[in-house]
C-alpha cells in the first residue's frame, strides 16, 4: 500500500491532480490510498504529543503502507505549514517514528516555471532529518494550469515517463524493505 499526501487542501488542487497522476502509473496490484486528515491535525504541541487523536491516526498509518508519495505545492520557497505540522507530528518519537527508513519520493507542481523545485529541497531536507529513506529524484511540474490531459494524466511526454519511473521506483524500493 502506497500513501499519498497532498500538501495543498485546495479543492482543485494541481499538486492533488498530480498525486492522481502518480497513482494511475502505479503497477497493477498495488494500492494507493490518499491521506485526507491534513486539514484536521492540530498545530503541533509537544505538551499534547500522545493525547491528539488526528496525530496517532497518521502515526498508525504511516506505519501501515510501504511507501509515501507526497506532492507538495511550495509557498514562499518553502513547504506548506500544514504539511511541515504532519511531518512534525510523524516525526515524534524520535529515533523510532513513523516516517523512519520509510521510501518516501517527492513530487510537486506550482503555476510558476519551475514545479515548485525549492519545496521539493526543503521537503527532502526534512525528510531526511526524520530519517525517512527518500528517493533521490523528484519530478517538477511547471505551468500546472495547463499540465494535464481531461483524463488527468500528464500532457508532457517526458514528464509523464519521469513520473512513471519515478513511481517504479518507489514501488520497487517498498519491496526491497518488505523483503529485508
Ligand atoms: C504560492 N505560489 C508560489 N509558487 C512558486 O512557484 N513559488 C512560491 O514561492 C509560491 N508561493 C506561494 C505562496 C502562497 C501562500 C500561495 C497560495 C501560492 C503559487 C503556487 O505554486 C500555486 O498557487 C499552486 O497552484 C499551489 O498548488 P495547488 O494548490 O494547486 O496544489
Amino acid at each position: 500500500m502506497i500513501l499519498g499526501i497532498s500538501g495543498s487542501l485546495r479543492r482543485g488542487s494541481y499538486n492533488r491532480a498530480l498525486l492522481r497522476a502518480a497513482a494511475a502509473e502505479l503497477p497493477a496490484g498495488v494500492e494507493f490510498r490518499e491521506w485526507d486528515g491534513l486539514a484536521t491535525l492540530p498545530a503541533y504541541d509537544e505538551d499534547c504529543e500522545r493525547l491528539s487523536r488526528a496525530a496517532s491516526a497518521l502515526r498508525r498509518e504511516l506505519h501501515a503502507v510501504e511507501a509515501l508519495l507526497i506532492a507538495t505545492p511550495e509557498y514562499n520557497h518553502s513547504i506548506p505549514g500544514a504539511l511541515k505540522n504532519a511531518l512534525d507530528w510523524a516525526s515524534r518519537p524520535f529515533p523510532d517514528n513513523s516516517l523512519r527508513g520509510k521510501p518516501v519520493a517527492v513530487i510537486g507542481a506550482s503555476t510558476g516555471l519551475f514545479g515548485a523545485v525549492w519545496a521539493q529541497a526543503e521537503l527532502r531536507k526534512i525528510l531526511g532529518a526524520v530519517g525517512a529513506d527518500v528517493l533521490a529524484h523528484g519530478l517538477a511540474v511547471p505551468n500546472a494550469g495547463s499540465a494535464f490531459t481531461p483524463e488527468g494524466r500528464l500532457g508532457n511526454p517526458h514528464l509523464a515517463e519521469q513520473l512513471r519511473m519515478l513511481v517504479q521506483e518507489l514501488v520497487r524500493r517498498s519491496s526491497r524493505r518488505v523483503a529485508a
